[in-house]
């Protein structure tokens, strides 16, 4: 088995009094599409801003390239190369598409590469290149979805946390915005980890999943055997 990118080892996370997670244990291999499922207040959102930096957490918790980020402060985590895309994406709404973009690569020195990588993205979400000197508060919501993640590939992550990419869009743009996703890992050799409540879309395009329940991990494997457990099946899917 590889050595995984990012492990998370039996982390607990707290809300004052309140748990939020419990025991979570999972990894992620590079380049591959891990989906994390469950219902509202599973602690999907918690699971992501404990590996951001956003939440603290035990030392050895969570472990990237073999080294414990847990507690690490979130600008620390951003420059190992972990970006988050937060749920409700955050766009500068009255600047344009080209120049949230750019804000995506404030911390790189690198210009030429910069532009090359905009161009990279325009290919990969060409509705971008269309719009890039429109404002970003005038883009619909998968736009402004595809414009969150294209931002946060601009800072060259190696792993891209993504919260609920689909949340407030129409089922069209949902399956646009999962085609996208899907090609990240093959186009940009970057790791995605994606939380989502419309656990079809995610474990469509997803290699492994795991599925929390009231902040425990219930189950997790390689995306087949999740979509083919009968829980999951009627819980998740419909039945
Ligand atoms: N800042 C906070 N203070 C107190 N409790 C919180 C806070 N943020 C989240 N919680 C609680 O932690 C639990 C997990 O929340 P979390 O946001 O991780 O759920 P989620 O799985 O992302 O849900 P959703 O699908 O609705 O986004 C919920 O019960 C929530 O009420
Ligand atoms: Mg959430």
């Amino acid at each position: 088995m590889a050595d995984p990118l990012l492990q998370v080892r039996a982390l607990d996370a707290h809300y004052g009094d309140f748990q939020a997670l419990f025991g979570v244990s999972m990894r992620v291999t590079e380049a591959e599409v891990v989906a994390v499922i469950g219902a509202n207040g599973a602690g999907k959102s918690t699971l992501l801003k404990c590996i951001a930096g956003a939440m603290p957490v035990r030392h050895n918790a969570i472990q990237y390239h073999g080294v414990s980020i847990g507690g690490d402060p979130a600008h620390e985590v951003v420059s190992r190369g972990i970006a988050l895309v937060p749920e409700g994406r955050r766009l500068f709404p009255d600047f344009t598409v080209e120049e949230n973009l750019r804000i995506g690569a404030f911390n790189r020195a690198d210009r030429p590469e910069v532009q090359r990588d905009i161009d990279d993205i325009c290919e990969v979400f060409p509705i971008l290149k269309e719009r890039s000197r429109q404002l970003s508060r005038t883009l619909s919501g998968g736009e402004g979805q595809m414009l969150a993640i294209g931002r946060a590939l601009l800072a060259r992550p190696r792993l891209l946390l993504l919260d609920e990419p689909s949340v407030g869009l129409m089922p069209i743009a949902v399956s646009e915005i999962f085609k996208m996703i899907g090609k990240i890992p093959e186009a940009k050799a970057i790791t995605v980890l994606l939380v989502e409540q419309n656990a079809r879309k995610a474990l469509a395009i997803a290699d492994r999943a795991a599925v929390l329940e009231l902040g425990r991990v219930v189950f997790q494997g390689d995306v087949d055997t999740v979509a083919a457990d009968p829980r999951v099946k009627e819980a998740y899917l419909g039945g």
